[in-house]
């Protein structure tokens, strides 16, 4: 376990959260950076279209004519631009807005015949692939088989995949023009295609007021980080991040000096495909109310909710609102981000160690560490998330029954530019780790992240009368069946590496 796992141990590389921002900050090619990784595709729905490629040459000459679909970042924030001036006019529908971009595995280089040894040595989660990695560092639950221990996955996810192209629109029509003008660039459903679908899954923000929520209820979305160079007027919140730590070849990507130059501008893509255990999630706050103060059994459970997330439904976080909602503060994105877990290093009364969003960004538990041990920049394990929700809303039955009948979840993505120090660290080192964070003084083991933590879960904190308490037992709520790494590459990339030439006649 590292030091940012126990801090029991001292960190060289550690730097003051107080370290200045880097003067003067790169200058961010916008027009060669996909659009997902520092904006966002804007989407009401998206679809991933998981890949392997059939035939090599013919795929390079195809991904030639695929290439001008791909939204870079610019295009998005042209995009977001014209969604904003369409809504200032005071409209209430949304104008038809498509953004596609693709991403490759370690393997669909290796098929391609690519060198990508600049994105990582062979130990590198990316080029060892998330199948292995779910057993052998991310905790998933498998099964030993005569080859070894393989995750308890989706079939599809079990084959090898070489490629990922997401399309991202305002409805299923939109998606559905622009998936079959990429069929038709890849000669899918002819007698020569250049890729095989293995599996494509298909994500829709949920309707009505849970627009913008994840299927537990909690409003996502809220906390990203605000990239040096990039985010011009960030709201307050954690310090920003050197644009490296998301984007290749900048200030703070670990491996700046050895990137290849295709593979500058890119970013390591994170796909999960996770399961949420919503009827039993409900049912198991329904039955653990916490008794504090004058609250009822249900507004007990709202809050017993709100620790588990270390926000409330709203997004309002419970470090600065800690026993009450408050749907202002939620909406306010001046003051909704802007707290450090202030003088609590060594208290979970307002908001339990384990909570998801302190297991997943520690804030102060590491950066206001004193010496010898800290502070402890979290800046280096920060990640952009894209995630979108999939699956039906609730039925009658399951809300009756408590079981979940039907499958529904995160299709969950982020971008970073080390997987090692982005993703799995936050997944291997913080959420399935009981012992973090861990402060001088407090008794009390923080237990697992009680939504994402795989292990044998039981949390403490969750009883402000009583942060000792331990729950233990918790049900699975989240179940990984599936994902992969892969690297999303520059536009530049695309076309002069990737593809090959247009034919001339
Ligand atoms: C179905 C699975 C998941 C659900 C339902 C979920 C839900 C949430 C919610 C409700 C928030 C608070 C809103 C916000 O701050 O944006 C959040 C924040 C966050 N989650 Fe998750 N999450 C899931 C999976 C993951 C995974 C797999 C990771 C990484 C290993 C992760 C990392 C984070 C991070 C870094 C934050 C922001 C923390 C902060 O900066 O305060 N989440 N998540």
């Amino acid at each position: 376990m590292s030091a940012l796992g126990t801090l029991s141990t001292t960190s060289t590389s550690a730097t003051s959260s107080t370290t200045p921002p880097v003067t003067p900050p790169d200058t961010l090619d916008l027009n060669n950076i996909q659009g997902d990784i520092l904006s966002g595709l804007p989407k009401k729905t998206q679809l991933y279209i998981f890949f392997q490629i059939v035939d090599v040459t013919k795929f390079r000459a195809d991904l030639a004519r695929f290439v001008p679909l791909v939204k870079t970042v610019a295009g998005v924030l042209k995009d977001r631009q014209l969604i904003k001036e369409h809504k200032k006019k005071g409209h209430k529908t949304l104008i038809p807005l498509v953004g596609v971009n693709i991403a490759f595995s370690h393997l669909g280089f290796v098929k391609l015949g690519i060198d990508d040894s600049s994105l990582g040595p062979a130990t590198d989660p990316f080029i060892i692939g998330q199948f292995k990695d779910s057993v052998q560092n991310l905790g998933d639950a498998g099964t030993q088989t005569a080859s070894g221990l393989v995750p308890n996955w989706d079939p599809a996810f079990v084959q090898p995949l070489h490629g990922v192209i997401l399309i991202s629109g305002e409805s299923h029509e939109t998606l559905q023009k622009k998936k079959l003008e990429i069929e038709c660039i890849f000669g899918v459903r002819t007698i020569q295609p250049s890729i095989f679908q293995v599996t494509s899954l298909r994500g829709d923000v949920r309707p009505g007021a849970e627009s913008g929520h994840e299927h537990f209820g909690f409003l996502d979305g809220i906390s990203n980080p605000a990239v040096i160079g990039f985010d011009k007027d960030p709201n307050p919140g954690p310090v920003s991040v050197n644009p490296g730590v998301i984007v290749t070849g900048y200030t703070g990507d670990p491996s700046q000096a050895t990137r290849a130059s295709w593979a500058v501008d890119g970013s390591f893509l994170v796909f999960r495909y996770l399961f949420q255990q919503v009827p039993e999630f409900n049912d198991f706050l329904r039955k653990n109310p916490i008794a504090f103060q004058d609250l009822t059994p249900e507004e007990g459970s709202d809050l017993l909710g709100a620790r588990l997330v270390g926000r409330w439904k709203s997004g309002a976080p419970i470090d600065l609102s800690p026993f009450k909602n408050d749907p202002v503060l939620a909406v306010d994105p001046k003051r909704n981000n802007d707290f450090k877990f202030e003088g609590e290093i060594n208290s979970q009364f307002r908001c339990p160690f384990a909570a998801h969003v302190r297991k997943t960004n520690p804030r102060n538990d590491l950066e206001a560490l004193p010496p010898p041990v800290g502070p402890i920049s979290v800046q280096k394990n920060r990640i952009m998330r894209r995630g979108v929700q999939f699956g039906p809303e609730l039925t009658k039955e399951e809300k009756k029954t408590a079981k979940t009948e039907c499958g529904r979840g995160l299709l969950f993505a982020c971008y970073q530019t080390s997987i090692t120090n982005g993703f799995q660290f936050l997944q291997k080192t913080w959420a399935n780790n009981p012992k973090f964070p861990i402060g001088q003084t407090q008794p009390e083991e923080p237990g697992l992240d009680p939504l994402i933590g795989q292990g044998v879960r039981s949390m403490s904190g969750t009883d402000p009368n009583n942060e000792e308490k331990v729950i233990s037992g918790m049900p699975d709520f989240i179940i990984p069946r599936g994902g992969e790494y892969f690297f999303s590459p520059s536009l530049k990339g695309l076309r002069e590496t990737l593809a090959s030439p247009p034919v001339t006649a």
